[in-house]
């Protein structure tokens, strides 16, 4: 009967521990799901380079054709990694910032669209959009740019 006893113990002990790994497990998996936040590089290869002045305008878009295309594709996922979060997926807002596919498509839009995203916006001393000057190519600002103009208007 005692020895009986003793072994219940350790299975019930054994059960306990694998339960903590359970939790453990499930922990770590859920923790590993959330979205990393941390701007992603972005790949331009077959994009003309822009040399290094600021143009101001999308260049991709007065190449055209293939350039423009290629463009829009590198853009997608460019936005996709760097701006969804706030912006909203396929640059429909969600309400926390501005709906980009209400910028101007013209010139006037591309020298607002450089401005904020080189610079980004800061209120009271916190960046509300970061700046990406130091984070994106020229090249990758301007495929972004390609993408939201893509989309279709709201
Ligand atoms: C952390 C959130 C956040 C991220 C990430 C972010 N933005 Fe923004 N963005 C904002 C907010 C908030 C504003 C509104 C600032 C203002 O009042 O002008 C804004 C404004 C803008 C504007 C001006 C829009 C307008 O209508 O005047 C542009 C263009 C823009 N963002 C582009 C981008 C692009 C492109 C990316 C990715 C490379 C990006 N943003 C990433 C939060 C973000």
């Amino acid at each position: 009967m005692k020895s009986f006893r003793a072994k219940k113990h350790i299975v019930s002990v054994v059960g306990a521990a694998a339960t903590v790994g359970l939790l453990q497990f499930a922990v770590l998996t859920t923790g590993y799901g959330h979205g990393d936040v941390t701007p992603q590089a972005v790949d331009v290869e077959g994009l003309e380079p822009t040399g290094e002045e600021i143009l101001e305008e999308n260049p991709y878009r007065l190449a055209g054709g293939e350039q423009y295309e290629l463009a829009i594709e590198i853009g997608a996922s460019g936005y996709n990694q760097n701006c969804a979060r706030c912006h909203g997926l396929e640059a429909i807002s969600g309400g926390i910032a501005p709906d980009l596919r209400l910028l101007e498509d013209d010139m006037f839009g591309d020298e607002w669209y450089m401005e904020r995203v080189r610079k980004g916006y800061s209120q009271n001393g916190a960046y509300k959009m970061p700046p990406f000057q130091d984070l994106l190519s020229q090249e990758a600002m301007w495929a972004i740019r390609s993408y939201i103009e893509s989309r279709p208007k709201p």
